[in-house]
Formats: C-alpha cells, structure tokens, sequence
C-alpha cells in the first residue's frame, strides 16, 4: 500500500494554475524525487501535502486516511514532517532551542522520547551537538540546513519531505546532504525530496517524477531517469 497518494491534484493562485492536476505516490521506505524547473509547482505540490495551499481539486491520501482539506498542524500530528525551502530556523535560539521547537508537533511528546529524538539527531549531525548552545543565525549556511532537517526529525514522522535542501551550498556539503538523506532512509523514514541538483537527487532516489510547468512530464526509477536523454538535455545539462 501507498503512503502517500496524491491525485489529479489541481492548485490555482488566483489566475496563475500552478499545478494541473498531477498523479504521484510514495510507497513505505521509499526515496522519491519531484524535480523541475524554476515555477514548475515543486514547492506547490510540497505544500499541496502538508496542508499549507488551498486545492482547487483533486485527493490526497496519507496512511489510507484522506488529508486533503486536513490543518497542517494535524497533518503534522499524522506523521508528516516538512523542512520548507530556505531553511526556515530560528535565528535567536540557539541550535538546541530550535530542535526543542520540533517537538511541539509531536503527538506522542514526552520529555523522555524528545530527549531520545535529540540524541538521534546530534548523532546524525555531530556537528549540530558540538555547537548546541551556539545561536541558530550565526551557524554557516550547511549547519542551518542540518538544523533544518534535524528540527524536522525530532517529530519522528513517517515521511519527511525536504524542499531544495542543497540550495546554496558547497559542493561537498551538498554530498553530505545526500549521504544523510540515505542515512535517514535506512533509519526507518521515508523521504520526499524536491531538488535543483537533479543528477543527485536521482542518484540517491528510488523513483523520480519530472515536473514541467504543472504537470508531470515523465516518470520512472531514479536510475533509469538519470539515463533518460531528455532529462539529460533539460536538468542535468548534458
Ligand atoms: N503564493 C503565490 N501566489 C501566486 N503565485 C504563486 C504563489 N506561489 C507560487 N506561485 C506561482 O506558482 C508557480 C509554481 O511555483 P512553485 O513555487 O511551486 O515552483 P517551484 O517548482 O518550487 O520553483 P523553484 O524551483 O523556483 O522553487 C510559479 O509560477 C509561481 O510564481
Ligand atoms: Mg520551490
């Protein structure tokens, strides 16, 4: 059984159609990868799921039960952790602080199993734990990044959707990035990734859906997508 499904999704701002109806799912234990061009609705379809945009159409699915029209503080609730675009820390807590923000969405808060969580995600990030008392917006851009995602984790949701999580940094904190993403797959989570860097994303990910100005354009695993000749001329500029 699907995860996540998402169908004939529709979602207009006004007079702009940002998706037009686009079919996708993601199955337990799966890495899937939306990529696309700048404006193609990747961080629509994103926010589409976790409850943040209003549908003008269409179903979306979690664990069998319909989210569609569902608060994103409830989606939250289910099991739905979404790290945003532009890594969205709070700059004036320190890097525990902002981890402790996490848990709010917990259901199942207890200090004991958030202070477990902690202990996952400075495992995860060493860096993070070494710095814990350091304030958010002093961090370089990768840390802010590994706190976004670790503040992400202290939930423990069962899918975790990352939009555009190598944006802006250097290329070996990219691939530390991406060896964490598999990292936290084998953890248990499964994981929707939104990414610019298309040949990375489709390395590391199961399946993949390319998204062309609101409807998906292809599909297919993220290998053999990575081979596609189209996807090489549009996205890995080759
Ligand atoms: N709040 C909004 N109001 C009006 N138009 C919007 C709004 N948010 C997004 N759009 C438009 O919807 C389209 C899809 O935007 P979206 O942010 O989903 O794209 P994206 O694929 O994530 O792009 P990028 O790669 O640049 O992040 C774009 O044309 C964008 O201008
Ligand atoms: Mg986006």
């Amino acid at each position: 059984m699907s995860l996540l499904t998402v169908e004939n999704l529709v979602v207009d701002y006004g007079h702009i159609h940002a998706l037009l109806g686009i079919n996708f799912h993601v199955d337990e234990g799966e890495i899937i990868t939306l990529i696309g061009s700048n404006g193609a609705g990747k961080t629509t379809a994103l926010m589409s799921i976790s409850g943040m945009v209003k549908k003008t159409e269409g179903k979306i699915t979690f664990l069998g039960q319909d989210i569609t029209v569902m608060k994103p503080h409830n989606i939250a609730r289910m099991g739905i952790s979404h790290v945003p675009e532009g890594r969205k820390i709070f700059p004036e807590l320190t890097v525990d602080e902002n981890l402790k923000v996490g848990t709010i969405a917990n259901p199942r808060y207890e200090k004991q199993r958030s202070l477990e969580a902690r202990d996952r995600v400075y495992t995860l990030f060493p860096r993070l734990k070494e710095r814990l008392n350091q304030g958010g917006g002093t961090l370089s851009g990768g840390e802010q990044q590994m706190l976004a995602i670790g503040r992400g984790l202290m939930m423990e949701p069962k899918l975790l959707i990352l939009d555009e999580p190598s944006l802006g940094l250097a290329p070996n904190i990219v691939e530390n990035i991406f060896e964490l993403i598999t990292r936290i797959r084998k953890d248990g989570i499964t994981i929707l990734l939104v990414e610019q860097n298309a040949s990375m994303a489709l390395s590391v990910a199961d399946r993949g859906y390319v998204l062309e100005t609101g409807k998906i354009s292809l599909e297919g695993s993220g290998e053999s997508l990575l081979v596609n000749e189209e996807v090489r001329r549009a996205y890995l500029g080759a």
